[in-house]
């Protein structure tokens, strides 16, 4: 029996897919990355101690597990040794991570381009980025120019390859950027050092990852961003440069579609959003203040305020198809206590005329005007509750409303930070 779940978020990033990988883990054999890079930043909280992951899935705190870097992951090789280190310096057990010798690497010129491009797109047009380099190291892998692990591993490879790709890069940089051209040996030298770090850890992550779907091992795939920033059915150009909805798992990993057992989507109980980009929810208010004191609401990897707003209902249906979510992991609904009355988008008012579609169009997408349905609230504390029935009334109704909306069953809730402050509906 193939037991095979896919773990995605449903809307614009920092759902709390760290914390539902890591509640889940227990059961996890095999945790794996598939897609974007140290673009993410997944929290766990365990014992009040926190730890955020941006390379690494979310289950390296399992000691004895598995855990794999697949092929579609942009890996960023100082990023994955400091992550490492830190681990290591835990006392964690070495022998536990498997990197494909496909991953793409995240080198120091994507960073620097990130940056530039960024700041040539200028205000109004720019993306808001994480500066991680994703973007141009994907561009990179699709106009085959790019280094993968397997290259940097070879030190006569690296030169070679190295030297046609930093010279096209350089001519960018100066003619393009006016900027400094990279020296050959400051690039070359860490990288080759890299490779050498990297090396114990290559592995046929495809192969490895075969076996153990048809030994029947419970894999669990660590969706990063989110079904709303996906490449291709995202808010482009306000997207990441990965296909961050189910099907990324595919090519990431190397696995077949009809190896999936299970898709579970995770929901925050609002809205955030970092970066630019239409964000048709978003209280400007009081309300979103609050959403984002309450929850905490700083971006895991770059620091800054989320935009905070309100569940959207027509967004949230087209990331349930998007995915095929079967079961939803519904986060922070703690941070809705004692909001008052909880605003939920059900459509929406354009050129006119009332719409219950996600439009196609991103522009649109800034211009239409939501529909609020307004559910009671609640102000009794739930960050303890362990069973649905000990939740007031007003909350198990939000999380029943969520089910009938959406039409996918919530079999997870998230009350709290901590990987105990969680009520498991069967999931
Ligand atoms: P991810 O990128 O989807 O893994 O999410 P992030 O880690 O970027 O952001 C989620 C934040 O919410 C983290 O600080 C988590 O510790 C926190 N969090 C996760 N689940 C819950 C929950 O149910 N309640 C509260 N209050 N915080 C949570
Ligand atoms: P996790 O996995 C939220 C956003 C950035 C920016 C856009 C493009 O923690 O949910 P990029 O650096 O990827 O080229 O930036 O995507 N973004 C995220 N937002 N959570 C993330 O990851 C994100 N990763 C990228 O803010 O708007
Ligand atoms: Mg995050």
């Amino acid at each position: 029996m193939k037991n095979v779940d896919l773990l995605v978020g449903a809307q614009w990033g920092d759902e709390g897919k760290g914390k539902v990988v890591d509640i889940l883990g227990s059961e996890v054999d095999v945790f794996v990355r598939y897609q974007g890079g140290a673009n993410a930043g997944h929290t766990v909280v365990v014992d009040g101690q926190k730890v955020v992951f941006h390379l690494l899935p979310s289950g390296m705190l399992y000691p004895g597990k598995l855990c794999v870097l697949g092929n579609g992951l942009v890996l960023d090789p100082e990023q994955f040794l400091n992550e490492t280190s830190e681990l290591y310096a835990r006392g964690q057990d070495r022998a536990r991570l498997a990197i494909s010798p496909h991953a793409h690497v995240v080198m120091p010129y994507h960073k620097l381009l990130d940056k530039l491009q960024e700041e040539a797109r200028g205000k109004g047009r720019k993306i808001g980025t994480t500066g991680r380099g994703i973007g141009p190291c994907y561009v990179d892998k699709y106009a085959r120019s790019g280094l993968r692990v397997e290259d940097l591993i070879d030190p006569d490879v690296l030169r070679e390859r190295l030297t046609y790709i930093l010279d096209e890069k350089n001519q960018l940089i100066t003619k393009l950027y006016n900027q400094k051209p990279l020296p050959f040996d400051e690039i070359y030298e860490p990288a080759k050092k890299w490779g050498e770090a990297l090396a114990p850890y290559v592995a046929d992550t495809r192969e490895l990852l075969r076996r153990a779907v048809d030994e029947g091992q419970h894999i669990l795939l660590e969706g990063a961003q989110a079904a709303l920033l996906d490449i291709d059915h995202g808010t482009y150009p306000y997207v990441t440069s990965s296909s961050t909805s189910a099907s990324g798992a595919f090519t990431g990993t190397g696995l077949a579609p009809n190896d999936l057992t299970r898709v579970i989507s995770v929901v925050k109980a609002y809205t955030t959003r970092v970066g630019e980009g239409p964000f048709p929810t978003e209280d400007f208010g009081d309300d979103g203040e609050k959403l984002r004191q309450n929850g905490g609401e700083f971006g895991a990897t770059t620091g800054r305020p989320r935009r905070c707003g309100w569940l959207d209902i027509p967004g949230l249906r087209y990331s349930m198809e998007l995915n095929g979510a079967n079961v939803i992991a519904l986060t922070k609904l703690d941070v809705l206590t004692g909001m008052g009355g909880i605003k939920v988008c059900t459509s929406y008012d354009l050129d006119g005329e009332k719409i219950t579609k996600w439009p196609t169009d991103t522009r649109k997408l800034a211009e239409l005007k939501p529909n609020y349905e307004i559910l009671p609230g609640w102000n009794e504390d739930i960050t303890w509750c362990k069973k649905f029935e000990e939740m007031p009334a007003n909350a198990q109704a939000y999380v029943k409303y969520i089910e009938n909306a959406l039409n996918v069953p919530v079999a997870l809730i998230g009350v709290g930070p901590d990987r105990n402050q969680t009520i498991n509906r069967g999931i």
